[in-house]
């Protein structure tokens, strides 16, 4: 679905209301601040059940089975509805003659305007804005006006909180559709300040509790305001006003919403909760507004890329990075970012390798704190993951395929919780890829290498030796194509434990340099046999390799699947897991997403450029691109090919996936932010081709001919260095704000002495030029 060609691409507009189309846009407009998310629902909209109402606070998580949990939905604290002369505001009824709603990506804001007529022939004009404020991250504000077009009468507005929510727990097997809801609010207690106009709600889940109070400002003359009641009942706080209107007169109401929970840790949850809804109605909206969209400037500031000469894909890119900033709580490393944020209840709003391997880098390059705070949660999960590792029989941590709140495993499916086991190389791989960015050696002293060493640990225990053959192998394992069953060696998990396993052994030779290995070995009671075993099984693990075509097979039985034709099977972009059962799926040879190629990507160095190729022929014809994780990759994995035609049409897809609703699936599942982490990479890491290495920053740009100039900073060991591209040309600032006064980089080969506060410039030699012209 094209979105309508936007004049600014800083915002997103829907000028029509289609009632088959809402979802979507309920999805596209969710806004965030990290500590809390909320659908772009209308907080008007008398049609949407209990469990559509979805407003989660990141890590609010409670079991909905033994050891299962779901992520919150919590008070729906935007509710609003209001009566035009006795007859209830209903968006379905009567007729929408105008309707605009514009997501502002540049100051965070949702606004929106309907011209509504209802049976009566009265047209009323409602216009609302709402915003969770990135200043005050427990605020969240609606500004709420009507006025009446063509009539004067009667208006009834109510607004509060309605504690009638409820969850739709669903499945993370991907075929098991679940209909059923459930109520996780335990206890519910509601009072009001009639005195002082907030109003309040703190309900409980078996562990948190959740305190939600607002203030409602009219901005209404008091002569107009015929009544102003307070309303209390079960689950329910409302402030009710009924209005004598008068034609062409605007009726405003700002509503300043606070929220806090226990897992916050402050002193008097609801006094806290109150006193923060009290203030910022004495601070008033504009000047949250203010604060708000100055700490999104401050964000775009670093984050943003700009493109010049595409316009769709320039607002694309930013939807994109819009979205992973609102998800990620930064501060707070007890929770990280789940496959759909916190902004829909998909996968119970578990965290996966998505935001390893997929978010990680974005915020590594953009805002290393909020890497290393995302990199701290699985830390402070280590215990889960122990217990995880011990309830397969296993030594050392076993990070769960799907993680909430403690790190125990979350999956449900018994084949991808059991043996989608990638994940506990995936962790380690992106610590190492953090410290090489960030130089932060600390960390790993501190915790990276206590990862490294319990994630080897563990492979050591689930790799078999066979003694005949003097080889190991990983028996039952399911690699990222989840279309590929449970198979024998996968390569993409071989290759990532090995890695996993040089990282330990590096880690350690680090402790020991620093004087700290004594107390890590006494704390993890180490034995140094392990090392050895170690070493044995990254010199003797199973890697299956057809020398004859330089190819690397994605496991031992991959050959053995029956070849199908992609034609005969694939339909538009749909994922085919709706129409064909998995089980059915995993006996033929086709791949979900990227695997192999998933692997290049991420240990370029490990591969020669006949051996990415040879994988890139083979592999690419039979993807089937069924997870959204898969376009990017791939889009990625071409640009550094030098396959540009390519790299475009899968860096196309990607980066609209979700703005433009590529799988349709936007609207049901929310959205993907792996996708959304994967497409920001295939700019960075693919056309721009920064690669950061033991020696130091590189960029090898090729900047699709669509663009005419691209322009993005990056941090690297505590550097801002501003880049832009122009076709064979670059230019690189290194800011001001940068950590040193000089540093060296190499572009197209070149290498670069930057000196603080000076911009060098670049070309591509003509040798390169060429060479490219050939691969095109
Ligand atoms: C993909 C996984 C991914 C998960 C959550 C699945 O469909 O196959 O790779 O981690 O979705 O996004």
């Amino acid at each position: 679905m094209m979105i309508k060609e936007q004049s600014n691409p800083w915002c997103i507009v829907q000028d029509v209301m289609d009632a088959a189309r809402e979802g979507f846009y309920e999805s596209l407009f969710s806004l965030g601040n990290g500590y809390m998310g909320v659908r772009g629902f209308h907080e008007d909209d008398c049609h949407k059940l209990p469990h559509e109402r979805s407003q989660f606070i990141a890590g609010i998580f409670d079991a909905i089975d033994s050891g299962v949990t779901d992520m919150v939905n919590t008070p729906h604290y935007l509710h609003t509805t209001f009566t035009v002369d006795g007859e209830p505001f209903d968006p379905h009824e009567g007729k929408i003659l105008d309707y605009k709603s514009v997501l502002n990506m540049k100051e965070g804001t949702l606004t929106r305007t309907i011209l509504w007529e209802n049976n009566q022939g009265q047209i009323t004009k409602i216009e609302k804005e709402r915003f969770m404020s990135l200043h005050q991250l427990h605020l969240a504000c609606l500004r709420y006006t009507l006025t009446p077009m063509n009539y004067s009468g009667e208006l009834m507005i109510e607004t509060g909180i309605d504690g009638h929510v409820r969850n739709n727990p669903i499945h993370d097997d991907q075929m098991k559709a679940n209909n059923k809801t459930v109520k996780l609010l335990e206890e519910v207690d509601v009072t009001g300040g009639v005195r002082n106009g907030y109003m309040e709600m703190v309900t409980k889940t078996r562990q948190d509790a959740i305190a939600e109070s607002y203030v409602v400002k009219p901005l209404i003359p008091e002569e107009d305001i015929v009544e102003n009641t307070k309303i209390q009942r079960d689950a329910y706080v409302c402030s009710r006003f009924m209005i004598r209107a008068c034609q062409d007169r605007p009726y405003t109401f700002e509503k300043y919403i606070s929220i806090f929970t226990s897992r916050d840790q402050v002193e008097g949850l609801k006094d806290t909760t109150l006193r923060l809804s009290e203030e910022a109605s004495h601070i008033g909206y504009s000047a949250l507004h203010h604060d708000h969209a100055q700490a999104w400037a401050k964000k775009w500031q670093i984050a943003d890329i700009e493109i010049s000469g595409n316009h769709r894909i320039q607002q694309a890119i930013r939807y994109n990075i819009f979205q992973l900033i609102q998800t990620n709580a930064e501060h707070d490393h007890r929770v990280s970012i789940g496959a759909r944020g916190i902004m829909h209840g998909r996968y119970k709003g578990c965290y996966f390798w998505d935001t390893e391997i997929f978010m990680l880098p974005f915020f590594l390059y953009t805002n290393p704190e909020a890497a290393k705070n995302l990199l701290l949660y699985r830390y402070y999960t280590l215990e889960g993951a122990r217990d995880n590792a011990k309830a397969l029989n296993l030594k050392g941590v076993k990070y769960p395929w799907m993680s909430s709140a403690d790190g125990r495993e979350q999956c449900e499916s018994w084949d991808t919780g059991s043996c989608e086991i990638h994940i506990n190389g995936d962790i380690p791989y992106a610590i190492h890829h953090y410290y090489q960015v960030t130089g932060d050696v600390d960390f790993i002293l501190d915790y990276g290498a206590e990862i490294y060493i319990e994630t080897a640990r563990y492979w050591s225990s689930r790799f078999s030796y066979d003694k005949g053959q003097d080889i190991y192998n990983m028996l039952f394992v399911k690699g990222p194509n989840e279309y590929g069953g449970v198979t024998l060696n996968n390569t993409y998990t071989t290759f990532m434990a090995r890695h996993n396993l040089e990282l330990a052994i590096e880690g350690i030779a680090l402790l020991k340099e620093h004087q700290r290995w004594h107390d890590l070995a006494e704390k993890l009671d180490f034995d140094h046999k392990e090392l050895d075993r170690w070493q044995d099984i990254r010199d003797k693990a199973v890697i299956h390799y057809d020398e004859g075509r330089q190819l690397y097979i994605e496991d031992q039985h991959f050959f053995d699947l029956e070849p199908v034709s992609l034609d005969d099977f694939k339909d538009g972009e749909t994922p085919l897991y709706q129409k064909i059962c998995f089980d059915r799926l995993q006996r033929y040879r086709v791949l979900k997403q990227a695997d192999v190629i998933q692997l290049m990507t991420l240990l370029p160095k490990a591969f020669t450029q006949a051996e990415k190729m040879a994988a890139w022929h083979t592999y690419e014809p039979i993807t089937l691109h069924d997870s959204t994780l898969s376009y990017g990759t791939h889009a990625l994995f071409a640009a550094t090919l030098g396959l540009d035609e390519a790299a475009w049409d899968y860096f196309e897809k990607s980066v609209v996936l979700d703005m433009e609703d590529v799988m349709h699936n936007t609207d049901t599942e929310g959205i993907h932010f792996a996708s959304l982490g994967i497409s920001w990479q295939a700019i960075i890491f693919g056309f721009a081709g920064v690669v950061v290495e033991e020696d130091g920053l590189s960029m090898y740009p090729r900047m699709p001919q669509q663009w005419d100039k691209i322009q993005f900073k990056i941090i690297y060991r505590k550097n801002l260095m501003d880049v832009t591209i122009m076709g064979n040309a670059a230019e690189v600032t290194l800011c001001e704000e940068s950590q040193t006064e000089h540093i060296d980089m190499k572009i197209w080969h070149q290498v670069l002495s930057l000196e603080k506060g000076k911009s060098k410039q670049v070309n591509k030699t003509a040798a390169q030029i060429n060479n490219q012209q050939q691969l095109g």
